[in-house]
């Protein structure tokens, strides 16, 4: 791919920062006001979702000057790129296909679209064959409880899936343990039997220090039971792309489904790191959500850039984080069951987009990937809403809500709702000095006291969100939503020039655990570390006892 030019070497860049001095200071309100079809036109649907973007400090001009920032960026060329299996990932020299983990054919991928076929058909089959209850343990019971073992992309994606798709679940019971803190296991293990219980080991790598651990200690949990090595065939399965070292942990070459190094861990729900979601739902419910995420790829290559969904949540977190000084972004599902998502989105966008650096090396010198942060509604609001309402943080906000909910129960799903949109609006109008004094005086309140309080219970306003709406929470409109904030990830670092697809930065840390742990078991020598870790390691030694 030709090297591109900077963020804010782009025209469009200079443009913007023109009127982003303008619009910092503007009255969302007032652009409501002086643009009256800006409610129903700052809107788009794709794929099941309904984005309203118009609570924005953005007028028309700005957003087309968005638009051409990414014309001139040249998403209109990557999209395809991407898509069609270009590579994307230049410092691992590979595509980032997980598109074609959805889709219903394979065009110029043939190739690889039928190796997808095939992992897709073992995974119908486990499924199915688990749901029916044709899987058995060691001693004849049958399996009816599974273990997801895996950590980051090979834990938050199927987890989030699972979770969020509870009303689909069949008769298996889907767990997931992913911490090398050995409470996790143990409180997972507590309320299961062995005999009935398969473990997946999901690891794209194999090499994960917590998902080993765990799979050994799993492994030694079964055997102290009674199983024997030769057993274990029947409670183990492993999806990586590391047949050799699954085999070399005693995971038989049947029981391996493949991941492909053209995948990248937090994009993989939709490969056999899905399986548990798979298993959870079942494999129809499965093919409805990889179905959704088809449908926001569609729209994602063929909507114009000024009508792509991704494209515009992308360039609105471009204009705050770039222009407008927002470090940050809240997503805020107003459904309990999307509780995991600002988890999956960590991963998703601070490990895709916490770069510093160029697709070619060089030092940026603008802000790439903000903190995303987040919690389901209304949770959040008993705890960090003050901050949003009040602080000092510039907090873009994405609310996400199903218009029904699955329970039946529309009273509550009612106030759900009304709270839902009652944070968007008022985040937006606030309230001002004079009307806060006008409130306390009519709870009866002297004036001078009146007046003391006034400061402290007026909020500014003019604080930006979207609001993402979905008829329900379906598998299929589970898919577009994460296939959406995935595209917008991939939009985001084209724009800032860096690679969304590498994570570079986690190794480190990795290496040093590692000599750390050397240390703390006795196993090497005195190493010269810094003082402060000398000091620690001193300290947990003398813990031991
Ligand atoms: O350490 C980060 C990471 O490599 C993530 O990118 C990945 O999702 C996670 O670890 C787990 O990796 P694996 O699937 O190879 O065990």
């Amino acid at each position: 791919m030709a090297s591109r030019t900077p963020l804010t070497g782009l025209a469009a860049h200079a443009e913007l920062q023109g009127m982003a001095r303008t619009l910092r200071g503007a009255s969302i309100e007032q652009l409501f006001a002086d643009d009256p079809g800006r409610a129903g036109e700052f809107t788009l649907e794709a794929a099941g979702l309904q984005l309203d973007y118009s609570k924005h400090l953005l007028d028309r001009e700005a957003q087309a000057a968005l638009v051409a920032l990414a014309d001139e960026a040249g998403l209109g060329e990557r999209i395809p790129a991407l898509l069609d299996g270009a590579d994307i990932n230049n410092t691992e020299n590979r595509p980032a296909l997980h598109s074609l983990l959805r889709a219903s054919s394979g065009g110029e991928l043939a190739d690889k679209f039928e190796e997808v076929v095939a992992a897709r058909a073992r995974m119908r089959d486990y499924a199915e064959r688990l749901n029916r209850g044709e899987l058995q343990g060691y001693s004849g019971e049958t399996i009816t409880d599974v273990v997801n073992i895996g950590i980051g992309g090979s834990d938050l994606g199927p987890r989030l899936v699972t979770e969020a798709l509870r009303p689909y679940h069949g008769s298996v019971n889907c767990h997931y343990v992913a911490n090398v803190d050995p409470a996790d296991l143990q409180d997972t293990l507590q309320a299961l039997d062995p005999r009935s219980t398969l473990f997946i080991v999901c690891s794209k790598s194999f090499r994960t220090e917590e998902t080993l651990t765990n799979s050994l200690a799993a492994r030694d949990w079964m055997l102290e039971a009674g199983a024997t090595e030769a057993d274990l065939a029947l409670h183990f399965l492993a999806i990586t792309t590391n047949l050799e070292a699954a085999t070399d942990f005693g995971i038989a070459t049947e029981n391996c489904l493949p991941m492909w190094d053209w995948v990248g861990g937090r994009y993989s729900v939709w490969s056999a790191v899905g399986l548990s979601c798979a298993i959870a739902v079942g494999w129809e419910r499965f093919e409805q959500f990889l179905a959704g995420a088809e449908a926001m790829d569609r729209h994602f290559r063929e909507a114009p850039l000024g009508a792509n969904m991704p494209v515009l949540l992308s360039l609105l977190e471009v204009w705050y984080g770039n222009f407008l000084g927002a470090g940050n972004h809240v997503v805020l599902p107003y459904d309990n069951s999307l509780q995991r998502l600002p988890d999956f989105l960590q991963q998703l966008t601070m490990e895709s987009n916490g770069k510093r650096v160029s697709e070619d090396g060089q030092a940026l010198d603008y802000s790439t990937g903000p903190v995303l942060w987040g919690s389901a509604g209304t949770m959040g609001q008993h705890s960090f809403h003050q901050l949003l309402h009040q602080g000092t943080l510039l907090c873009p906000a994405d609310f996400i809500l199903p218009l029904t909910s699955h329970t039946g129960i529309t009273g509550s799903h009612r106030r759900l709702v009304a709270n839902c949109l009652a944070q968007s609006r008022t985040l937006m109008v606030g309230r001002s000095r004079e009307a806060a004094r006008e409130a306390l005086l009519a709870r009866g309140l002297p004036e001078g006291e009146a007046e003391r309080l006034a400061p402290h219970l007026a909020m500014p306003g003019n604080r930006p969100s979207s609001v993402i709406t979905m008829q329900a929470l379906t598998p299929a409109t589970l898919g577009a939503l994460l296939a959406l904030y995935e595209h917008r990830t991939f939009c985001s670092g084209q724009l800032w020039g860096i690679n969304p697809f590498d994570q570079w930065g986690v190794e480190l840390g990795k290496e040093i655990g590692a000599e750390i742990l050397g240390r703390l078991s006795g196993d090497v020598g005195e190493g010269k570390m810094d003082p402060a870790t000398e000091r620690l390691m001193g300290v947990w030694e003398q813990a031991q006892g």
